[in-house]
């Protein structure tokens, strides 16, 4: 009996002191907490992102930043990505479903910068805010539009072309669908650049939902109007990839000068390869990271801090974030490509071999 009366104590004991050590462990973690640091405790926001696709390499990357981003922020928060693959009644849709998952915020990269707005007027009288991720969306009223400066994506397109010399004064231009806002912006910076010289555009053809076979069907069909074309202006690196192989099949590689946008890997060893004279690179990174931010203040319901621009959107003037994109060429790519970490020294060095 009294053995049984002592373990009993022995054991109330030992309960106690571990109670006491958990609850001293909690307070001191609690207490050491960095600011920033992951905080397990918040309610978990839920967040819509609906996508055009992930066919172009560049959306992986925003997508992942952009989530890791939201978990660093709230590790039960809950990112819902859908992926439209290309179609824009699948992307209504997708939207529509993750309304009734009442989301917080929607994150949205258009196929169709002309058809979101009544999916987006449905999603704003359900309360919720709406972020136009890289693209703009038309007469909407998004709750912020946050890209690049897309205009200077065609300047600095252009000033690369003028740089490496026109001698015959023509230019084509294989860009992306019309339907995609950021094109006509990257056009009308490109086509300044090439007025302002004095350079002809020999044709501009719009590749829709940014199908590089669309813009290489017009290189083999063309091939004998592009003897005397100096560039050809890819409305992106993945454009480039195509239309450089199509120009080599053709037995005319190198002889006429390409520039892209994305930094694409393969973009930047052909740079380094001496094949291709430039590609902008866009910080998606940085991008992503800044969206997840306007993401959370606008869960909760907070002021946009730093935004002070306004874009038009056909019908509204609505808030707009916008990030620089810098030129990369064989001179710079180190600086810009590598030691940004975008991509690794040795992928981007692949093919060239070190003397
Ligand atoms: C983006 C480009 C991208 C293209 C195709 C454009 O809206 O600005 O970076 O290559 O879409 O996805």
């Amino acid at each position: 009996m009294k053995t049984l009366r002592k373990n009993k104590f022995l054991r109330r004991a030992l309960a106690l002191l571990l109670v006491c050590m958990i609850s001293f462990t909690a307070c001191t973690s609690e207490e050491q907490k960095e600011p920033g640091q992951i905080e397990e405790n918040r309610s978990g926001i839920k967040i819509g992102m609906s996508f055009d696709s992930f066919i172009i390499e560049r959306w992986r990357r925003d997508c992942d930043v952009f989530v890791s981003k939201i978990k660093e922020y709230d590790s039960n928060a809950d990112v819902m990505v859908q992926n439209a693959n290309g179609d824009i009644e699948t992307q209504k849709s997708q939207i529509r479903y993750l309304i009734e998952k009442k989301v917080d915020v929607l994150v949205i990269v258009c196929i169709d910068s002309e058809s979101l707005n009544d999916v987006c007027y449905e999603a704003k009288t359900a309360g919720i805010p709406i972020i136009a991720y890289d693209r703009l969306i038309k007469n909407s009223n998004v709750d912020l539009y946050i890209s690049f400066d897309n205009e200077m994506v065609g300047t600095l397109m252009g000033n690369a072309l003028v740089e490496e010399g026109l001698p015959n004064r023509k230019v084509l231009m294989l860009s992306g669908p019309n339907e995609d806002n950021n094109v006509s912006m990257v056009e009308s910076g490109f086509r300044n650049v090439m007025q302002q010289h004095g350079v002809m555009i020999t044709d501009c053809v719009h590749a829709a939902g940014w199908k590089a076979e669309i813009s290489a069907e017009y290189v083999n069909q063309h091939l004998t109007d592009l003897s005397d074309v100096d560039a050809i202006m890819c409305g992106n690196d993945n454009i480039a990839t195509t239309i450089i192989r199509t120009l080599a099949e053709a037995r005319m590689a190198g002889k006429i000068k390409i520039v892209g946008q994305d930094a694409d890997l393969e973009a930047c060893q052909r740079i380094v390869e001496g094949t291709q004279v430039m590609t902008v690179y866009k910080p998606v990174e940085k991008l992503a990271q800044a969206a997840a931010e306007y993401a959370i203040q606008l869960a909760e319901k907070k002021p946009l801090t730093d935004v002070t621009n306004t874009i038009f959107d056909g019908t509204y003037d609505v808030p707009y974030f916008y990030l620089e994109p810098i030129a990369v060429t064989k001179d710079n790519i180190d600086e810009t490509i590598i030691d940004s970490g975008f991509h690794l020294k040795e992928d981007v060095y692949l093919n060239v071999r070190e003397d």
